[in-house]
């Protein structure tokens, strides 16, 4: 728990020292990928541009009967390649969800599709998981009003595990200029 603080602290100071503010962002690239069909299958995936300044993206995935029980997420920046860039959180789907608050890094990712997605449902976590027209647009403004991110190259794995054993990947790219 403190030591969360402490590394949303960090965060913090290390992006708000960056003196470019930047603004825009933009996807790049997503990729969905099961390793276990019986665990769920995949509807969409998929980056949709509407014109030259906006573009969306939309995921759904159907899990099939058993709960995602942990989501492992890293952040990467391109320098010469994707480098591990700041985090690498392993979180609870569950015990996250009932408290968000306990672990700020998590809850900032979380807070940026929260409100385009259908992720805040009750525990055990076996429904569909559906990103809605998550935007360009939208992102530009969690990243420009809320939490300023140095410009780059950024790639966010995903792993999604069922008790213990890695059962899909979601790995989503954009840049941030
Ligand atoms: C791009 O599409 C968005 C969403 O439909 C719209 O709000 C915006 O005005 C469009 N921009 C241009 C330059 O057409
Ligand atoms: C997080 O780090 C572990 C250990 O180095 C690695 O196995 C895992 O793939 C990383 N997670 C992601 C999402 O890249
Ligand atoms: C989910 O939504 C309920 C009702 O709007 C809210 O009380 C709760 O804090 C939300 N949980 C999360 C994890 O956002």
């Amino acid at each position: 728990m403190c030591s969360n603080v402490n590394n949303f602290v960090r965060l913090v100071v290390i992006l708000c020292l960056v003196l470019e503010i930047s603004t825009k962002f933009e996807w790049t690239n997503i990729k969905c990928s099961t390793l276990d069909n019986s665990f769920c299958t995949i509807e969409y995936c998929y980056i949709k541009p509407i014109n030259r300044t906006y573009k969306y993206v939309s995921l759904k995935v159907n899990l099939l009967k058993t709960p995602v029980t942990k989501i492992n997420f890293a952040v990467y920046k391109w320098a010469n390649g994707y480098l591990p860039f700041l985090y690498n959180l392993t979180v609870d789907s569950c015990r996250f969800l009932k408290n968000t608050d306990a672990n700020p890094i998590a809850k900032f990712f979380y807070e940026l599709i929260k409100s385009h997605s259908n992720m805040n449902h009750t525990c055990p976590y076996d429904h569909d998981v559906i990103i809605d027209k998550l935007s360009t647009d939208f992102l530009s403004n969690q990243f420009t009003n809320v939490l300023p991110v140095p410009e780059g190259k950024y790639m966010v794995k995903s792993n999604v595990f069922a008790y213990d054993i890695l059962r899909a990947r979601v790995d989503v790219y954009g840049t941030i200029s």
